[in-house]
Formats: structure tokens, sequence, C-alpha cells
């Protein structure tokens, strides 16, 4: 290969590589700040998120304003009015490791051009909340915001007026007109478990860790449950402040506030040298599963206030603060067994049932194994001894097998050839990892029940008072075996009066609730077929390219009979990829087909697909988008214009209504000024939205 080839082949794999670490960093931003359900540790993260940002360093040309390395947080919820910072809410540089602090405190002296060895630092516990900028005018708390993408946050202030440790009124401030007080909004490790706990026995799904329950709490609209939650607070610095009222220092600073009334962090020491740095760390990391709260690392901060200002920021991070997180914590512990469970979609899921172990503050009795190829990688067997994290802490998981201390005779452990729940065969397709049951719906209860309890989960029926136990006596009673059926319940009118807690009332409501969701959109109905790859995104593609039921049902039973041109139709939806179209194909066999049919029967009206806003100026018009936009990125502005009923095209052709051209915009903006084809610039774009 010629050097100039290789050298493209490089550029090319190297940017490859960049945009999968970035659409990694941008799925797992999303899942932690805005769902508050993260999927992996926080450790995995960091380590993407550095070899990220060292390909940027390495290779600059990469480098955009889309980059998530550039960026703080996430992007504020669109249920929640906002909140502009005056002063960047920002992040922390982490260091892994004593020698990156020093590193820290080298590279600190040489920008304040100081001679020493050291220069005095803070040191306090990281807590694992969310942060939070609180605003006093006068001494009486006015506002509170999440800090979102930095720059602008969520306003929950009258989540915070719920939560007792944030004073409300403070006299000593009376003549401060404006003082913002930022920290962290945490739960106790008790709290949450008694959450979790509550949300299992009613059926609701659980909160990975206290850091996702205090962000899921805050961010409540009831304010009734917020207050139940039990939130707390930690304040940590300050943001905007009037000129009357200032500090010396970080240790001046956590003294004058805590007599204000805000509650500050026990564990505050003063460092003069990296002894008392390392020595700090080491007792906290020592004492971390003893403290009432989740802590993730310490945080160092130059003591100095005058010489913090000085140092200003960096990108996303203060020069004057640097975290050290701590590894995610680890357990011993033995695996007793593992049981088979079979989901909605017939995927065996192997379960090490365990010695119950404490683990960053939960108690672990289960693990997944997740499947075949996870269990003989790390060669795990009933009997043995594993190293488990909670990793983030989120999901437990098993990290290695003590194989010293593995038992005698013991077995290696294959998934079983028959389904435990129907004793259909199990088949593992070619190039697939999962091993599924063949039983079906019609054989299989375990999936029988696990797509009936996703039929009715929240963003599909969503049918309230069908949730966890109910359902699943109902069901055991022989009740209801297919979702249709949960619409013909009055026929067991008597058998539900006569049960246990069902009385007339409680029977009408649930009836009633079943009666109010006989009317549905399209793209709620698909999603609430669970057919697997189709979520909430695939269901809106579809049902906005097929309009109604009837011409949605008519394809998928054209596309069982193998018809060929349905099967193009399907590939050419945008968004819509040939093994998506397969697994569609494959989950509508007979039976299924049969199902969907008495289940429409059973409703009132499947409603029309409707774009959101069908009267808008860009309702019906085909856009296309070309360069770089700066207030939002591509993904939104296209979603944002679909929800406005526009179609979002690639190429400029006659048919385009409008370009929308941002900065450095090329060949397509030259296309359109040739087919005569509208342009708009983003402060134009910005205003259709409005
Ligand atoms: S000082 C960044 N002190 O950690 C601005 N932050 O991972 C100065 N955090 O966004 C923050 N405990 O939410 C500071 N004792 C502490 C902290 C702390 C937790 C959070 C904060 C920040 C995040 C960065």
């Amino acid at each position: 290969m010629k050097n100039r080839d290789k050298k493209e082949k490089n550029v090319k794999e190297t940017r490859e590589k960049y945009l999968k670490l970035k659409k990694e960093i941008d799925t797992h931003n999303k899942l932690y700040y805005d769902e508050n359900n993260p999927k992996i540790s926080d450790e995995k993260y960091d380590k993407i998120w550095r070899e990220l940002k060292n390909l940027e360093i390495n290779f600059p040309f990469l480098k955009n304003k889309e980059s998530p390395i550039q960026k703080v947080g996430y992007k504020p919820n669109k249920n929640f009015s906002k909140i502009e910072h005056t002063y960047p809410m920002l992040s922390l540089e982490n260091a892994l490791n004593l020698d990156e602090i020093k590193k820290y405190i080298e590279k600190t002296l040489r920008y304040l051009n100081i001679k020493n060895q050291f220069i005095e630092l803070t040191a306090e516990p990281k807590i694992d909340g969310l942060s939070i900028s609180l605003k006093y005018k006068n001494g009486e708390f006015i506002s509170g915001a999440t800090r979102g993408d930095g720059q602008i946050g969520e306003d929950v202030t009258s989540s915070l007026k719920t939560i007792k440790d944030i004073p409300k009124n403070i006299p000593d401030l009376k003549k401060i007109n404006l003082f913002e007080i930022r920290g962290e909004i945490y739960m106790n490790k008790e709290d949450f478990l008694n959450l979790n706990k509550k949300r299992e026995k009613n059926g609701e799904s659980l909160f990975a860790n206290p850091r996702n329950a205090a962000s899921g709490s805050l961010r409540q609209l009831n304010k009734d449950i917020v207050k139940e939650r039990k939130l707390k607070f930690f304040a940590y610095t300050y943001g905007e402040i009037s000129e009357n009222i200032s500090f010396k220092s970080q240790s001046d600073f956590l003294n004058k506030i805590k007599d204000f009334g805000f509650p500050t962090n026990n564990y505050l020491q003063i460092c003069n040298n990296f002894n008392d740095v390392e020595n700090f760390y080491n007792k906290i990391e020592k004492n971390r599963s003893n403290l009432k709260y989740d802590i993730d690392g310490i945080v160092y901060k130059i003591n100095d206030i005058n010489i913090q200002k000085r140092l200003g920021l960096v990108g996303r991070a203060p020069r004057w603060a640097v975290a050290r997180k701590f590894p995610a914590e680890k357990a011993e512990t033995k695996i007793n067994k593992i049981t088979i469970q079979v989901g909605r979609t017939g995927i065996l899921t192997p379960v090490a049932e365990l010695d119950p172990v404490f683990v960053g503050g939960v108690k672990v009795s289960r693990v997944s194994l997740h499947n075949q190829d996870e269990i003989d990688r790390k060669d795990i067997r009933v009997g043995d001894t594993i190293k488990l994290q909670r990793a983030g802490d989120v999901i437990p998981q098993v990290i290695s097998v003590e194989k010293n201390k593995r038992i005698k005779n013991s077995q290696k452990f294959l998934i079983p050839s028959l389904c435990p729940c129907c004793n259909s065969k199990t088949l593992r397709k070619k190039n697939e990892v999962a091993i599924k049951c063949t039983g079906g719906l019609k054989k299989c209860e375990d999936q029988q029940l696990g797509s009936l309890e996703y039929f009715v989960s929240r963003d599909a029926f969503n049918i309230e008072g069908l949730g966890g136990k109910n359902l699943k006596k109902f069901w055991k009673e022989g009740f209801i075996k297919y979702p249709y059926e949960i619409f013909y319940l009055n026929k067991y009118k008597n058998d539900i009066i006569n049960k246990d807690g069902f009385g007339e009332k409680s029977y009408l409501n649930l009836i009633n609730s079943i009666n109010e969701k006989k009317t549905i959109p399209l793209e709620k109905f698909i999603y609430s077929l669970g057919i697997p790859q189709i979520g909430q995104r695939t269901s809106n593609l579809l049902s906005k390219h097929f309009k109604n039921f009837d011409s949605w049902f008519e394809s998928i039973k054209e596309l069982s009979n193998n018809n060929s041109k349905t099967h193009d139709q399907y590939i050419n939806i945008d968004g819509i990829g040939p093994d998506v179209v397969d697994d569609i194909k494959i989950f509508f066999d007979k039976e299924k087909i049969e199902i969907v049919n008495k289940l429409k029967n059973a409703l009132n009206k499947i409603n029309e697909y409707k774009s959101i806003k069908t009267n808008s100026k860009l309702s019906e018009k085909i856009i296309v988008f070309t360069g770089t936009l700066e207030k939002m990125s591509r993904n939104e502005a296209k979603s944002k214009a679909e929800e406005m009923g526009a179609k979002v095209t690639n190429s400029v052709s006659n048919n385009t209504d409008y370009l929308i051209a941002g900065k450095d915009s090329g060949s397509k903006e030259k296309k359109a000024r040739e087919l005569n084809v509208k342009i708009l610039n983003e402060k134009e774009w910005i205003k259709f939205l409005v």
C-alpha cells in the first residue's frame, strides 16, 4: 500500500473509532443524566471518556462543538422550565492516583509562577449525588436549578423547597442582595434501600443506586412525593454573590456557611503536603462503607480564594480543584445456585443466587451472568467464590472467580437444552449469544407473563392498577393469558370482587382504568407488542410511515407471506435496517397475527399517527440540514423538525422545501441555490421553532 493510502486508511480508522466512542459517551450521558438509569460503571465510563479525550489530544482535527469532552452534563429535560446559570456549573478534572495529583500541583504552580513544591489544599469527600445551585435574595431562598448542561439547568425550586436541609430564610444574609450556594443533593443509603423496598412491593421499577434515586426524586413533578423521599443536601462552593460578601479561603467559606445554616460535610482537612493528601484519601476510603451516604472520591481544592480566582477555569472544569475517584467497591461471596430466567422474548438468562453480601451500601443476593459466553469466559460454576462489584455503583456484576477457593468436583455450567418453564427445546442461533426457548407464547408461561407485564407498563398501554401483583394474580387465576384478555376482565367480576383486597370500588377503578386505554395511538399499540428491536423511536417511525392500523397490519401480513415488495418497503423507511425487518418478520408468526387481530377487536379505536404539530409551518415540508448548527445538535434539530411534521431527508432535490444551512455548509447549499430552494440560516430556522 502506498504511504498516502496508508495514511488515509489510518485517518479513516481513527475517525471511525472516535465516532464510535463519542456515540457511546453520548448514549451513557443520556442514560445517566437524563434518565437516571446508568448502564455502566463510573470506572468504565471514565475509561471510555479518557480514551476519547486522548484521541482528541492526539488528533485535534477530530474535535468539534459536539464533542462530549468539551461539554458538561446533559441538556436540561423538556419537562422543566429553564434557569440560565450566571456562572457555568462545572465538572471536575480527575486524577487517577497520587502521581497524577502531584502532576496537577506542579502544573498549577507553574501556571501561577510560584516556585514552591506544594500549595495549601482542602480535601473533602466527593458526594455522589447531583449538583445544584441555590439562589438567596436578601437571605430568602428564591430559586434552585440542576446543573443541566452547565449553562442552563432545570428549575427545581418547588422540589427543593420540600427539603429540610435547605435553609429557606437566613437572617445573616439579609443585607446580601444575592448569594448563590452550590452543593450536592443526595439520599442516605438507608432511605434508598427503604424506597426501593417500597417500590418493589408496588411493582414499580427500582432505582439502581442512591444517586439515581436522588436525581429521579428531585425531578419528580409531584411535590408530595419529593417530600417523602427524604433528600439531603451538602453545600461545598458558591456561584454568583454580591460584592459585600467575600471569603478568604475554602475552609473559611465552609465554616461561615455552616454558621448561616447550610449543612457542610464533617470530613474536611487542610493538606500541607502530599502525605496529608494521601492519608486523607486512604482514611476516607477505608471508612467509606460506614458513611450514611455514598461518596465516590475526594475533591482537593486550592484553599486560597484569591488564588482560585487567578486560576479560573479551563474548558469544563475549574483549574483550582481536582478529584481523585475511588475504585468501585468490591466484595467476595459464594454462588449457591444458578437459576434460569425466561424473559418475554424467550431469552434464557442465567442468574447466580448468592450468599447475600453488602456492596456499596446495597445488599446483593443475585447477579445476572448474562449468557453462556460470559459464563465460559469467566468459567463460573455453582459453589464458586466470586469477586463482585456494583458497577457504578449500579448493577452488580461478577468480576472474577477465586479459582483457589473452588470446591472439588465442580462442574462447568451449561444453559439447559430444555426451557425450565415449558420444557420446549432451547435454541442458539448462529451468530447470536442468546439461547432462546422455542415454546412461544402459547406454551411458555414465563414468556406469557413477561409480555403481559411489558404490555401494561408505563411506556406501553400504561394500565394503572395492573402493575405488579394484580396482573400476576389474574394471570395465575387464568383470567388473562394474552393481552387482549385484559379488556374482557369484566367477565370475571364476581371472582375478582370476592378475592382478597378487591372490593366493588377497587374493581370499578380497575375496569375504568382498563377502559380508558381502549383508545390508543398507533405508535403505542405497536410498541406494546414487544417486538424485538422495536422501541419507542422505531414504533414511531413505523406508524409515521403506515399512518393507520389497517395499512400497517396489512403490511405485517404481507411481510409474513414473504412478499418481497413489502420487505423492500420496510427497508426503505429511514432508520429501519434489514435486521430489524427480519426481527419483525420472525416475531409475527400465525399465532401473533391472530393475537394482534383479537387485540384490535377488543379496543375502541387505534388512532392514526399524527405528527405532533399538524398545523405548524413545517408540516409536510421536506427539509435538509447542512453545515454545523451552533445552538443545537443535528440530531436535536432533526427531531424538532420531525415533531413539527416535517420530513427530513439527506439530499437536496426539486422536492426540497427548505435547506437549513449552518456554518461551513458546502455543496448542498450550492445545489439548493441552483434549484432555487429556500435557504434558512440558523437564526431563521430557530424562529420557525417558536
Ligand atoms: S466542588 C466543579 N466539592 O462532583 C465545581 N464538587 O464530578 C466545583 N461534587 O459537578 C465543585 N462533591 O457536583 C465540589 N465536595 C465537593 C463535591 C463536588 C461532589 C460533584 C459536583 C461536581 C462533580 C464533578
